[in-house]
């Protein structure tokens, strides 16, 4: 027999007769091929074919996090982690892509760009899925009734049925919730605050609070009433993406990252800052494609183009609270010192 009617085949395991055989252009059809049309179909090809991995990763992540609980000694956290920087590395990829989309030029887009109207990479379903899993909501969508209007009604309610899911974003809050550091009063009876404590305050918070103050400039006072109305004034401010609860316990975290059992923790909070930072610089690259291929025109979605492009640009970040958290931080060296009951559980286990 010969060697290749033995077993699973190359082609056949990869489908490539299918996928080999889906590039049909439509200068082709039209009588007058563009040669530049297979460039651009393949490459939109390769990106669903990417987006397509990386929702099946934030699915997992999702499914993993939907859990009640997630045990610090159980592989699941690490597994999320590892699975979330498997997705920056493809985004990583798919900012790189735009350099091959750049070497057609605007008149050879103008052979077939006619061709495509109404298309548009607006109506990457994909593309929108693997925003609302990260957690963005249609109406924080930068012109979401235009949105709504490009897409065929089956893919529209695919998108809203991800967004009817816990996204990655609610799912991180539950889960910085649930860190059960301040909800043990035990680990805090030795604690010795620095200054009198402020009632309904932890008095961790509240020294903090005090501490925050004395590292402010003159010309960053201000920085303490959004220090109040982002960590403790439940009543007057209205819940933003993270709950109170959340935001602590995420400042708390990059506070005392280095506490082992905050290593991996922290790292996950910053590749949720690495997720907005590669689809915005994606978004920015993709912008600036757009202005050098098109100009001012419209998009062949009919949309205004660049200009709608910058909006969804500065309204689609998604983990800008955890960003936030930055502005409060203070220098090391000035950090409560933690009681020794809870920097025993922060630690390794020395016997
Ligand atoms: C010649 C190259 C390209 C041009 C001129 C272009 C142009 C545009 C324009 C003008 C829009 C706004 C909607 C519209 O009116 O059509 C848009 C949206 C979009 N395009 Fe492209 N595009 C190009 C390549 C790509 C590629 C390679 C991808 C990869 C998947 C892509 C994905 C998207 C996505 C996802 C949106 C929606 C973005 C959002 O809603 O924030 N585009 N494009």
């Amino acid at each position: 027999m010969h060697l290749s009617e033995q077993g699973i085949y190359y082609g056949d395991y990869l489908q490539l007769d299918k996928i080999l055989n889906a590039q049909d252009l439509e200068s082709e059809k039209a009588g007058k091929t563009a040669h530049d049309e297979m460039l651009f179909i393949v490459t939109h090809q390769a990106y669903e074919l990417w987006f397509k991995q990386v929702i099946y990763e934030i699915d997992s992540i999702l499914c993993l996090f939907e859990q009640p609980v997630i045990h610090d000694n159980s592989p699941d956290f690490y597994t999320i982690f590892h699975r979330l920087s498997r997705v920056k590395t493809i985004l990583q990829l798919l900012v790189k892509q735009i350099d091959i989309m750049e070497t057609m030029t605007p008149l050879d887009f103008l052979d077939f760009r006619n061709l495509l109207r109404p298309a548009s990479g607006f109506q990457s379903v994909q593309f929108k899925v693997v925003e609302a899993a990260l957690g963005l909501k249609q109406p924080d969508r930068h012109g979401e009734l235009y949105y709504i209007s490009q897409l065929r009604p089956e893919h529209a309610a695919a998108i809203q049925k991800i967004e009817e899911r816990r996204s990655l974003l609610e799912l991180t809050n539950e889960w910085l919730e649930r860190m059960p550091f301040f909800k043990d009063a035990g680990l805090w009876e030795r604690y010795a605050p620095a200054f009198p404590v402020q009632e309904g305050l932890h008095p961790f918070w509240s020294d903090y609070f005090q501490l925050y103050g004395l590292s402010l400039l003159d010309n960053e006072r201000g920085n303490l009433t959004r220090f109040e109305r982002f960590f403790i004034n439940d009543e007057e401010t209205p819940f933003g993406k993270l709950s109170f609860e959340a935001r602590r316990n995420a400042l708390f975290i990059m506070l005392y990252r280095d506490f082992p059992l905050f290593h991996l923790h922290y790292q996950y909070l910053s590749l949720l800052l690495d997720m907005d930072e590669m689809m915005s610089t994606w978004r920015f690259r993709h912008i600036n494609m757009v202005n050098r291929i098109i100009g001012l025109r419209t998009g062949t979605g009919g949309s205004t183009g660049k200009d709608y492009l910058k909006a969804a640009l500065d309204r689609h970040y998604i983990f800008n609270e955890i960003a936030a958290l930055t502005t409060f931080l203070i220098e090391r060296r000035s950090l409560p010192v933690l009681p020794a009951e809870l920097q025993q559980r922060l630690g390794f286990v020395v016997k």
